[in-house]
This record gives structure tokens, sequence and C-alpha cells, in this order.
């Protein structure tokens, strides 16, 4: 059965895959559709296709990622495809070398796709206007981390059937996060209704215009939701003081049971990761596999680089 809705022929009119706001709902359902064929694939013994052979794709992080990073080079493997993961620590970016010049040295070994990571919004866009390559965005600054929202449509609408119609609680630092963008977006499309909750000095200057309700009461924001998407502090992208502390955070903005009361008795917990344990979310709760389905997300998240990886090295 179709994950959303059978579309025939469907073109992604994009060479590259840069954000969720580039994408059509025919495309999204599309790209989940083709995810889903790969959740049978990954989980049997062999593991192996060849949609890929002869193809080069080059994953290029300049930001540390275990998730991402790794199942992108998996997803690549799986499909046949030869993967080179570069090394930036030992690079010739420690040197100087701009990331356009690194991009064009990297142009010039003729890859099929580059996947890229980068602290800089836009980075990936510009970019993709330097090579001849399909590009992927695998996280860009505060912008967009499109992937990450695509696995979380697929693991919710694994569970629960669909996205429309569900309320979704995103928690937490909403200004710094690029997953908490894709996911607005995403599921803004597909019909969802969506809560941001968060403290006002981490919520973005006018974030009603996204099409979100906007609480700064964790029990508030979660009544009645289906789904609870936690994040993580961006320690990495805040400068200056935006909470008073760690443990005040975690006593009005974290996750624990008194607070998960308050959501629908079969909500799920989401978090993209990487976890802060006892600062975003009770440790307990994050473990509860009859609530959370954080290693689920993992799992599909191949699926998704699968098919996204399938799809755009494809348009070269
Ligand atoms: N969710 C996510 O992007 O995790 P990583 O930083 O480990 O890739």
């Amino acid at each position: 059965m179709a994950v959303i809705k059978k579309f025939k022929a469907v073109k992604i009119s994009q060479n590259h895959l840069l954000g969720i706001q580039d994408l059509s709902f025919s495309e999204i359902s599309h790209i989940l559709d083709e995810a889903k064929t790969f959740i049978k694939l990954n989980r049997s013994s062999s593991k192996k296709t060849d949609v890929l052979r002869g193809k080069t794709q080059i994953n290029l992080f300049f930001e540390p990622s275990t998730r991402t990073q790794s199942s992108f080079e998996l997803a690549g493997k799986r499909l046949g495809a030869d993967v080179m993961s570069m090394n930036i620590v030992n690079s010739a970016i420690k040197k100087g070398e701009t990331l356009i010049d690194t991009a064009m040295t990297l142009n010039a070994m003729h890859p099929d796709v580059i996947v890229v990571r980068h602290q800089d919004s836009g980075a990936p866009n510009l970019l993709s206007q330097k090579v001849n390559c399909s590009v992927i965005n695998a996280g860009d600054g505060r912008r967009e981390h499109p992937t990450q929202a695509l696995l979380d449509a697929l693991t919710i609408i694994n569970r629960k059937g669909k996205v429309e119609g569900l309320k979704i609680a995103i928690c937490g630092d909403i200004l710094h996060s690029r997953v908490a963008r894709s996911n607005i977006y995403l599921m803004n499309m597909l019909g969802a209704e969506i809560n941001v909750v968060a403290p006002k000095t981490l919520l973005p200057h006018s974030v009603e215009r996204l099409g979100v309700n906007v609480f700064t009461d964790m029990k508030r924001g979660l009544d009645n939701c289906d789904i609870i998407m936690m994040l993580r502090l961006q320690n990495e992208r805040m400068q200056g003081s935006f909470l008073p502390s760690a443990r005040e955070y975690y006593e009005y903005f974290g996750l624990t049971p008194d607070k998960m009361v308050m959501a629908k008795k079969n909500a799920l917990i989401m978090h993209p990761g990487p976890m802060n344990r006892g600062v975003e979310i009770d440790t307990n709760l994050a473990d509860d596999i009859n609530k959370s389905v954080i290693r689920e997300q993992v799992e599909l998240g191949v699926a998704v680089r699968m098919a996204c990886l399938k799809i755009y090295c494809k348009k070269t």
C-alpha cells in the first residue's frame, strides 16, 4: 500500500535535495513510498542492491554527526555505490581551503552525488551551483535538515498510518533547530496540526507565521498531542545566555512523566538525536519501548536516505 497516496510517474523537479520547502506534496509522497520499499530490505539478511552500481557518492560533513553520516554511508553502500566520506579534520580545509574550492576539487573527480552538512545556512545551495552532480543537504546551520524530517514522517506513518489530522508538539530549542524548521514545513504540508513549545528566548521571531500554535507552557503545549518531538539544546549555535540553567530548563521544558500525561495515552515520543538525558528528556521515557520511537527513527533513516540517493543520484 502507498505510504500516503499513489502518484503515477512522479517527476522530482529539482536536481538537488536542499530543503523540504522545495518539494511538492507528490514529490514527498514519492520519496516516502520509495523509502518504504527499503525498510524490508534493510531488515533482511542480504541488504545489498545494485541500483547505484558505478555511481560515486561523496559525504562532506563539516559538522559532527553520528546518525546522518553513518546512515548516508550505509545507504549508499547498500545501493551499490562507491562511497567516500571525507575526513574534514585531515583535509586541506584545515589549511584554509574554502568550501567552494573544496567542492570544485571534488567535482573534478566526477562524483554523482555530494551529501553535505555545514554550519552555515545555505551552504548546500551555494555548493549546488558550483558542481555538476546532485547535492543532498544533510543539515545546514539553522535552516533545514530535509532527510531528518522525511524520516520523522515515515516513522509517524509507520506507527500511526498517517500524518494528516495528528497533533504534533515540537518542543525545545526551536530557534536554533533546522530539524524543527524542516518538520514544521513537512508536517504542515502533510496536514498535521503543530504546536511549538519553548521558552520565549528559544522561539524565533514571528514563529506563528510558519503555521504553528505557540506555547511557552509545556503542559498546555502537550495537551491532547499524538506526537511529541523533543529537541536538543543547540549550545554550539548559542552566543550568550538563553537559559538560567540546564536544571531549570529540565524542570520547565524537559519531557517528564508528569508532563507526558497531558498528551494522548498512545502518544509517541520522538527525538532526532543526539539526546541529552536529564536536560530535555527523562531517561526512562527515552528508553520506554511502549512510547519512544527514537530507535525506529534511526532505523528508518537509512531507508529514507536510500530513497533520496536512488532518486537524486539518478538525476545527474
Ligand atoms: N539527527 C541528526 O542529525 O543526528 P546527527 O547529528 O548524529 O547526524
